[in-house]
């Protein structure tokens, strides 16, 4: 049988480029509306992607002054389109080192509930020393410090989630009782880092637990995700590493004693589309010109924590000596090396770094018609490099439009792709077990 591909939308900004905000095909409403993310989840539902997804950072960035990046709050944001769709996944993102597990099971558990049993949480451990600096935590805990916490907060939030017996919940009003009382458990947790009696204070949620999503791609962060994760978003800039990630990760997850169908890997496409190669090559070049070098340098300073690029010339080809070793860098350290690996093989000028970045943040960028988008989707699906894809449009919402109206209906034609929902949950969309308690 033919292989079908999920798709998720990841909705940031005006769209992925860095210069979609000023675009004139984005979007004129601010980016505190809530019917941008209401017009956008409707839209990728009638185009029946599997879900949406809603980044966050948890510190205002430095470059704001001339890049569109602020937004509003994910859980909150999902809340209110959940109201407003009823099939597709809403995968919200929430930072393990800043928040407790009680919190954050119980809000999960409450998006599962009102959304019908759509609600997915990107796990993220917070890369940026910015938000460190917001959680009373001047020095940022390390790289492998986050990923043991995380570790042992999973731990508990699982154990909150299945508190509950999914039939605990009676609600007899004959009989006068509401809660079969033996079918709910404290956890007595006492960890390293957290110290929760439990149980959650709600019944379990349609899901049983919500999905669990990861994107570390570091080798701390792989085994994280082999461990937990049921899907995995991840960045690629050639299609070698891509299967080198979807192959390693696979082995992972079954070594850690689970299916390989059961964690999902969805690497970041961003495609530029049009009726011809060139007007879509011109449509990315129009957006290449409207970005602002200065933003990108200082993006790729925070992608290293903080290391000062300042001194480098704009025009002059590039050395990995020009960068810190991915190895000793406590932020985001799987971005760093597709960074350095990438200026190791091809030797770019700093100004051709930065506009590659400037198209996803190191995601797949691509421009073609609309077949040639489906073959490489087509190819990517079939050669072990990805089960879907996370779909980063450049443009939000032309490009978004553009892929449903034109690239969709090629690959359900190919069978790649469904022609209608069949689940209602996003576990049945990703064919993922429910757990057990
Ligand atoms: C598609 C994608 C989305 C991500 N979204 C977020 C996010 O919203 N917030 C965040 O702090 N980190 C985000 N990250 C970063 C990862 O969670 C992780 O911190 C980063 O990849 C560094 O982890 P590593 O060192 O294990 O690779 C994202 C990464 C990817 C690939």
């Amino acid at each position: 049988m033919t292989k079908q591909m999920h798709l998720n939308l990841f909705i940031h900004s005006r769209g992925h480029h860095e210069a979609s905000w000023r675009h004139p095909d984005a979007s004129p409403l601010p980016l505190t509306n809530v019917q941008y993310y209401a017009d956008l989840a409707q839209k990728a539902e009638a185009g029946l992607f599997d879900s949406i997804f809603l980044a966050d950072q948890l510190a205002l960035g430095d470059d704001v002054a001339r890049a569109a990046r602020s937004w509003l709050e994910p859980i909150t944001t999902l809340t209110a389109v959940s109201m407003v769709t009823s099939r597709i996944g809403l995968i919200g993102t929430c930072s393990s080192t800043y928040t407790e597990p009680f919190n954050l099971a119980r809000q999960f558990a409450s998006l599962d509930h009102i959304s019908n049993g759509r609600a997915a949480w990107n796990i993220v451990t917070s890369w940026s020393v910015a938000a460190a600096k917001n959680f009373s935590d001047d020095q940022q805990v390390s790289h492998s410090g986050r990923y043991e916490r995380a570790d042992e907060f999973l731990k508990v939030a699982k154990g909150l989630w299945d508190s509950w017996g999914d039939a605990a919940m009676l609600d007899n009003r004959k009989t006068g009782d509401y809660v079969a009382y033996d079918q709910v458990h404290p956890i007595d947790h006492q960890g390293e880092f957290y110290s929760v009696k439990g149980p959650l204070n709600m019944p379990r949620s349609p899901q049983g637990r919500p999905v669990l999503v990861q994107a570390g791609s570091s080798e701390t962060g792989r085994d994280f995700a082999a461990r937990h994760a049921e899907a995995v978003f991840t960045a690629h800039l050639e299609q070698a590493t891509a299967q080198e990630f979807y192959r390693d990760l696979k082995a992972r997850v079954v070594k850690a004693g689970r299916r390989a169908d059961q964690a999902l890997i969805l690497p970041g496409f961003s495609p530029a589309i049009a009726g011809t190669e060139a007007e879509a090559i011109q449509y990315r070049d129009d957006l290449n010109a409207l970005t602002d070098v200065e933003v990108g340098r200082k993006r790729l300073s925070g992608r290293f924590g903080g290391y000062d690029f300042s001194h480098l010339p704009l025009d002059t080809p590039l050395s990995p000596d020009d960068f810190p070793d991915p190895a000793t860098v406590e932020a985001a350290r799987s971005r760093t090396e597709v960074i350095v690996g990438m200026v190791r093989r091809e030797r770019p000028t700093l100004r051709a770094l930065l506009a590659t970045l400037a198209g996803a943040r190191g995601h797949y960028v691509y421009a073609g018609t609309p077949e040639q988008v489906a073959d490489f989707m087509e190819t990517w699906l079939n050669e072990d490099c990805a089960d879907g894809f996370n779909l980063m449009p450049p443009v939000l919402p032309k490009m978004l439009d553009v892929f449903i109206a034109e690239v969709v209906p090629i690959l359900q034609k190919r069978g790649l792709f469904r022609t209608e929902y069949t689940g209602t949950t996003l576990r049945e969309h990703y064919k993922l077990d429910r757990p057990s308690t």
